[in-house]
């Protein structure tokens, strides 16, 4: 099984960023956990601060692989492109936030990637990458 995690702007300071939001592993440290977590799944992971780039990605993988984890991070709340994109490709997509969106500000609380997806898993912390991996193998 081939999945890969897509993640979004500013999560490559996790670790170092709102440690009171997002914690204060770097996500490269929680990858390696992940991978050896899951020796059956192939696991790859893209980050990007560039919409369109995140968007390249979801079509290289989007016909291939067996799942996308998807943290568009704050273009999760603005991106119709990023949305537009989930929509057109075949790949079951998950949505995965750390924080939990709906606790904080009400901007927040819009996704326009929500409607394309198979399922939203959102405030777990970090683990909310692992169970966005076992939704796929129970799938
Ligand atoms: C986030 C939540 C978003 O609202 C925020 O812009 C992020 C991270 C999360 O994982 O909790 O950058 O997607």
């Amino acid at each position: 099984m081939r999945i890969i995690i897509v993640n979004g702007p500013n999560l490559n300071l996790l670790g170092k960023r709102e440690p009171s939001v997002y914690g204060s592993q770097t996500f490269e440290d929680y990858f390696s956990m992940l991978q050896a977590r899951f020796p059956e799944v192939t696991l790859t992971c893209f980050q990007s601060n560039i919409e369109g780039e995140i968007i390249d990605k979801i079509h290289e993988t989007g016909f291939s692989y067996d799942g996308i984890i998807l943290n568009a991070a704050a273009y999760t709340h603005t991106s119709v492109g990023i949305g537009d994109a989930v929509k057109g490709i075949e790949t079951p997509v998950v949505e995965v936030h750390i924080s939990n969106v709906y606790q904080r500000e009400s901007f927040r609380h819009t996704s326009y990637i929500a409607p394309h997806v198979k399922g939203i898993i959102a405030g777990f912390g970090m683990q909310s990458y692992e169970l966005a991996i076992r939704s796929f193998m129970k799938g």
